[in-house]
């Protein structure tokens, strides 16, 4: 066996088996969070653990597990997770990337249409035996085909969104503050800057990580930019909206509506938002296919064994770490 390792929550069986078959393995049979208590107590003794992205490992949680070697984050992003000071202790961190990619940009695109044509409202106004006749202005929405689509974050699922935006016959344009490889930027799509774009696109798709820098990257100001039709779609972190900004500007008509899957303080959901029949919310499922949830936790476990084998895993986010990992 490699070691003795905590899943902090249920995962697919296949990844379960894997890592069974090659570690001693504590496994949290309840499908709810671990409190910060529960789990410093459970990750003592333990060389590695397959984390959620509802397991906050900040610099306290850490700083109190001296024995793990690895932690396997099964998400993309990994802001559960305090990565300098995982680096300085010698700590590997690894997410799973790629395979949520077409998963996510397909969910996204879900969120634009149903917001852009009232999807759940016409569900709801179809169940409600309110409807009476065919109406002529029953239920308007917004165009999508033709119009111009601003991707926030161009990176693997903002590219994918632009892929599936090319088929609307949308004029594409992006925002990255990092420069994207000229191979990635599918012919036709533009390069604008922030202001340029929160002011020119009819739906905007946020694809950025959670970083100081992308929190309240919408707020009251840059929602003052936006176009009164525009659509405001959020598959990337709550925390990158101020989501009472967003309920202001979705309630005063600033912007014509959302498609969020992600909060600032899930699963709370700003009050305000509730209330809104032109905000679509989801749970934060951008990624829950059958498919996809299970290749993320194979990858998760793939990459806790190599970790554990003293390998560089595939995934691994923090490489400065590999100098003092622990043995
Ligand atoms: C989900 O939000 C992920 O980061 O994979």
């Amino acid at each position: 066996m490699l070691g003795k390792i905590l899943v902090t929550k249920p995962i697919f069986a296949e990844a379960l088996d894997f890592l069974k078959s090659r570690t001693s393995i504590d496994a949290n049979p309840e499908d709810r969070v671990l409190s910060r208590a529960e789990l410093v107590a459970r990750l003592q003794g333990k060389q590695g653990a397959v984390t959620q992205l509802t397991d906050i490992l900040d610099r306290e949680v850490l700083e109190a597990i001296p024995d793990i070697r690895i932690l396997s984050n099964i998400a993309v992003g990994f802001n559960n997770v305090d990565i300098q000071t995982a680096s300085r202790l010698g700590i590997l961190v690894t997410n799973t990337p790629g395979v949520l990619t077409e998963t996510t940009a397909d969910f996204a695109w879900s969120l634009l249409m149903a917001a852009a044509r009232r999807v759940v409202e016409g569900d709801a106004f179809a169940r409600s035996g309110q409807w009476k006749a065919w109406g002529l202005q029953m239920l308007l929405g917004h165009d999508i085909y033709g119009k111009t689509l601003g991707i926030v974050g161009f990176g693997r699922i903002g590219q994918a969104m632009a892929q599936r935006a090319a088929g609307f016959n949308m004029s594409i344009q992006y925002f990255d503050s990092l420069p994207v490889p000229a191979s990635a930027v599918p012919p036709g799509v533009k390069s604008v800057s922030l202001d340029a774009l929160l002011s020119t696109s009819d739906y905007i798709s946020l694809h950025v990580p959670l970083l100081p820098e992308t929190k309240h990257l919408l707020n009251e100001k840059t929602f003052a930019l936006m176009k009164p039709n525009c659509i405001v779609v959020n598959t990337s972190r709550g925390p990158v909206i101020d989501e009472k900004a967003l309920a202001r500007a979705l309630r005063t008509g600033k912007i014509a509506a959302a498609g969020l899957d992600v909060f600032e303080r899930e699963p709370e959901i700003e009050p305000d938002l509730l209330e809104l029949s032109n905000a679509v919310l989801a749970p934060h499922i951008a990624s829950a296919s059958h498919e996809t949830r299970s290749k993320m936790c194979m990858m998760a476990a793939e990459n806790l064994i190599a970790g554990l084998e003293g390998k560089q895993p595939a995934n691994l986010v923090n490489p400065e770490a590999l100098v003092n990992r622990r043995q």
